[in-house]
């Protein structure tokens, strides 16, 4: 049975009068309750309970873990449906789940009636938690948006000079071989005017063919064992009079081309007809070599858009299933200037984990901020280690670095915005707060070790994600 005297006694309710604790008992009820689980996270909110006797648990699920928030035997300790009074403004669903660990009574109302008394009984404190709540909610995103923005400034600046090499190197290349071309247009007519004999001309087409293939096949020399074929090369054209062999013997070498080629150039031609004949498989070479690098660098160019398009996940929808290493990839793609030559980046997948159902751009903002972290605290220099393996019900992404460590007066605060050593305008101490709550959402969990010289964060995503998951 309610009584107003009972629910005087719980602090929630103490300043309430007479009348006020009449209209809770009558639209309210006591209930008592078994052992056991009371409401569910997640699900409608449908009431209002208050602690009268008994103790409760309030927990939350993280990374696939029921995570206890609080243990209280307290009277008058109050969960379920507290926002029910902002209505259909917030989605009205129990932001934790409630058990009872012992037999336990509860004063219980409708989330409606709830709603109503409070909106009768304190109007202007609904103003004033609205603005708080509403106030804050606009401050976050905000905020985020402009880490968000900040963050794709960096990396669109990267991209722009990872492109802009590669189409640079394209375009150079392209000259060079239309200059290239009309050589050989200039030696066609050479040729045409008789200056090589039909079997001499047979045998060139033929050694010609056979550099076009060393070319496709040359090998990655040190520079020492280039210049000592660039020096070899070159005494050989000098001694047989060849102009201009100094120029010619960098070519041969890349080509893969050494001195025992070019004695069979010289076995199949004539002497008076030796330096025509070098230079004109001097072009075939440049040609070849040209053409390689045009290719290499337009197809790094689609390689970048690829990755971009994938990081960014710009025509996929905003939830699927993924695969999280090519998420990792693309962004490691995305961060390769920033994350430099000094950094060796070392891969550790395991490749038979499956791919989880996530909101794949925003799970990409989570390995940009750790890894630009990382490369952050390691000052151009270290190793950068990027781990997946799996962890019970659990993908886990583990990001390593050999930095200096998290400065022990922030450690425990890392997590909480604003939180940073950079400098102004460099950090914002919003990314491992955003990302947190990112890797929240998918219902999984950040952790992180610390010491100087290695720091590991671990991101764990649970590979099933509850249903109706995949709304925010
Ligand atoms: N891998 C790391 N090594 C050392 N310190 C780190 C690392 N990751 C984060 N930190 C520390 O945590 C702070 C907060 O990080 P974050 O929230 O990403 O904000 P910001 O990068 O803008 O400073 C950083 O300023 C840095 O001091
Ligand atoms: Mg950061």
């Amino acid at each position: 049975m309610c009584t107003p005297e009972e629910l005087r006694t719980l602090f929630l309710f103490e300043k309430l009068d007479d009348d006020q604790l009449r209209q809770l008992c009558r639209a309210g009820r006591i209930e008592v309750v078994e052992p056991g689980p009371v409401f569910r996270e997640g699900a409608q909110a449908t009431c209002f309970y208050v602690l009268v006797e008994g103790s409760v648990v309030l927990t939350k699920l993280s990374g696939g873990h029921e995570v206890e928030m609080v243990r209280t035997s307290h009277r008058g300790a109050y969960a379920g449906a507290w926002t029910a009074y902002m209505g259909d403004r917030v989605p009205q669903i129990y932001n934790s789940s409630m058990t009872v660990p012992e037999r336990s009574t509860f004063f219980v109302l409708d989330a409606a009636d709830f709603a109503r008394f409070v909106a009768e009984w304190f109007p202007m404190a609904i103003h004033l938690l609205e603005g708080l709540f509403f106030g804050n909610q606009n401050a976050r995103e905000i905020l985020d948006q402009r880490e968000r923005l900040l963050a794709l400034g960096s990396l669109s600046a990267g991209l722009t000079h990872e492109l802009n090499n590669p189409a640079a190197a394209a375009v150079r290349a392209t000259a060079s071989l239309r200059d290239r071309v009309a050589g050989m247009r200039h030696k066609l007519g050479m040729i045409a005017s008789g200056a090589y004999e039909p079997a001499t001309l047979q045998s060139l087409i033929r050694i010609q063919e056979e550099a076009v293939d060393l070319v496709a096949k040359a090998p990655s020399l040190s520079p020492l064992e280039e210049s000592d074929r660039e020096d070899a090369l070159g005494t050989w054209l000098e001694d047989h009079g060849i102009a201009g062999g100094w120029n010619i013997a960098p070519n041969l070498v890349q080509a893969g081309l050494d001195v025992a080629w070019l004695e069979r150039v010289a076995a199949t031609v004539a002497p008076p007809i030796l330096a025509g004949a070098v230079a004109w498989l001097n072009y075939t070479v440049e040609t070849e070599l040209l053409m390689n690098e045009i290719a290499d660098s337009t197809t790094r160019i689609t390689a970048l858009v690829g990755a971009a398009k994938q990081y960014s996940q710009m025509d996929r929808a905003p939830f699927q299933v993924s695969d999280v290493h090519e998420l990792l990839d693309s962004t490691l793609v995305m961060l390769s200037r920033k994350i430099g030559s000094g950094i060796d980046v070392v891969k550790d997948y395991d490749r038979d984990l499956p791919r989880v159902p996530a909101h794949a751009a925003e799970l990409n903002q989570v390995w940009t901020n750790l890894i630009d972290n990382a490369v952050g605290a390691m000052d151009g220099r270290g190793t950068l280690t990027v781990r997946t393996y799996r962890d019970g019900d659990c993908l886990a992404v583990a990001i390593g670095d050999t930095g200096q460590g998290i400065p022990e007066e922030i450690r425990g605060r890392i997590f909480e915005p604003f939180v940073t050593t950079k400098p102004v305008g460099e950090g914002t101490g919003l990314g491992l707060d955003i990302s947190w709550r990112i890797v929240n959402k998918h219902r999984g969990d950040i952790r992180v070790e610390s010491q100087p010289g290695h720091t590991e964060f671990v991101v764990r995503i649970p590979l099933a994600s509850p249903e109706g998951d995949h709304d925010d």
